[in-house]
């Protein structure tokens, strides 16, 4: 693939302040963009981060025809930049693509965009610890067309952005509760794949959980709203005494990176390891027991984020004493150290360029 390239005139990175970053509010200076049309997808291109414009029958505005990514590179302590796993995320954007009808990448075009436009603004990958570069790849439909058809055309981008925590409790815990009303995904549905309709129809019962003092839902099922399943932004984890648990990938949640990461790490330190299924109740009596020693959300935006409270049904319980747990510092640590560089790259994650 012949990339084209045309380079800002002015960078931004001088006048932005790396001591506050937040998340996902600073872009860097270029952005990746490919068409497709006529059966291709042609012109690569980077050009500086820049609006966009298009028709207000834009077909992805009103059906939502739109998948993305959420990938991370770090500054490695070598100076070189770390992409965590980007062939998974190659991957995972087609099996999305494939759900929405939308034409796939070729996995090698996507990594030599990946890293052309990485390599172009590796300044803009923080060198603090804790921070990283958040790369967003996504793809919609450019179609103008109010009829509910697949789109003909669309557009591949990628856009980054130098981002430090999602919640900004960070490793301090944070509190879910259950939503007794509305569920996330259901089977046949998109539960699996990384549609921005997913995230659009989780906001209002967030809404209502944050007007409660709760960061994010605990989604369950959506047949018997029994079994755990994830948060939307992360995945979700539980700790009781040696295994830990989190929900199988039976369509229904998406495949997460870092949740692949860190069963793969707790495998390796001898944790018993179960993708099972886990219903709620099991949940609250054995944080009443004792035996539940630890619950952590994990995504590549949150990283590792312990929970500390669960809400179900109006009972609430408290999970080892709203702190941070052991396991969740532990296995935080080991996949930055990984990711930064600190110690050797046993499974073969990092892409370093
Ligand atoms: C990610 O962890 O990259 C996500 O996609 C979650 C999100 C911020 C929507």
């Amino acid at each position: 693939m012949n990339i084209k390239i045309q380079k800002t005139e002015k960078s931004r990175l001088e006048e932005t302040d790396f001591d506050d970053l937040g998340f996902g509010h600073i872009f860097t200076d270029h952005m990746f963009m490919m068409d497709y049309k006529d059966g291709r997808w042609q012109d690569p291109r980077i050009v500086p981060f820049q609006d966009l414009e298009f028709s207000p029958a834009l077909i992805t505005l009103h059906y939502a025809q739109t998948i993305f990514e959420g990938m991370k590179a770090y500054h490695s302590k070598d100076g070189k930049i770390n992409i965590f796993r980007p062939d998974v995320h190659a991957k995972r954007i087609n099996s999305s693509a494939r759900r929405l009808c939308i034409p796939e990448i070729d996995e090698k075009d996507f990594m030599q965009a990946l890293t052309a436009l990485l390599d172009i603004d590796r300044e803009w990958v923080p060198k603090k610890e804790e921070e990283s570069l958040y790369i967003r790849p996504f793809i919609f439909g450019t179609d103008e067309y109010l009829g509910v058809a697949v789109s003909k055309t669309y557009r591949f981008m990628i856009i980054m952005s130098p981002v430090s925590r999602y919640y900004k409790e960070g490793l301090s815990p944070i509190s879910l509760m259950t939503s007794g009303e509305f569920t996330r995904a259901c089977e046949g549905g998109t539960g699996n794949i990384k549609s921005g309709g997913n995230y659009a129809s989780s906001l209002y019962p967030a809404e209502l959980a944050k007007e409660k003092g709760y960061a994010q839902i605990l989604w369950l099922d959506n047949k018997e709203h029994k079994y755990v399943e994830e948060v939307g932004t992360m995945n979700i984890l539980f700790l009781f005494e040696d295994e830990l648990v989190t929900a199988p990938l039976e369509g229904t949640i998406l495949a997460g990176v870092t949740r692949d990461s860190i069963l793969t790490i707790a495998k390796a330190w001898g944790y018993n390891v179960s993708e099972r299924k886990l219903s709620i109740d099991e949940v609250l009596n054995r944080a009443e027991d004792g035996s539940l020693k630890e619950v952590f959300g994990a995504g590549t935006a949150a990283i590792v984020s312990p929970v500390g409270r669960i809400s179900h049904l109006g009972k609430v319980v408290t999970i080892n004493n709203n702190e941070t747990g052991e396991f969740s510092k532990r296995i935080y640590d080991e996949l930055n150290s990984i990711r930064y560089g600190e110690i050797e790259d046993t499974h073969g994650w990092n892409l370093s360029i």
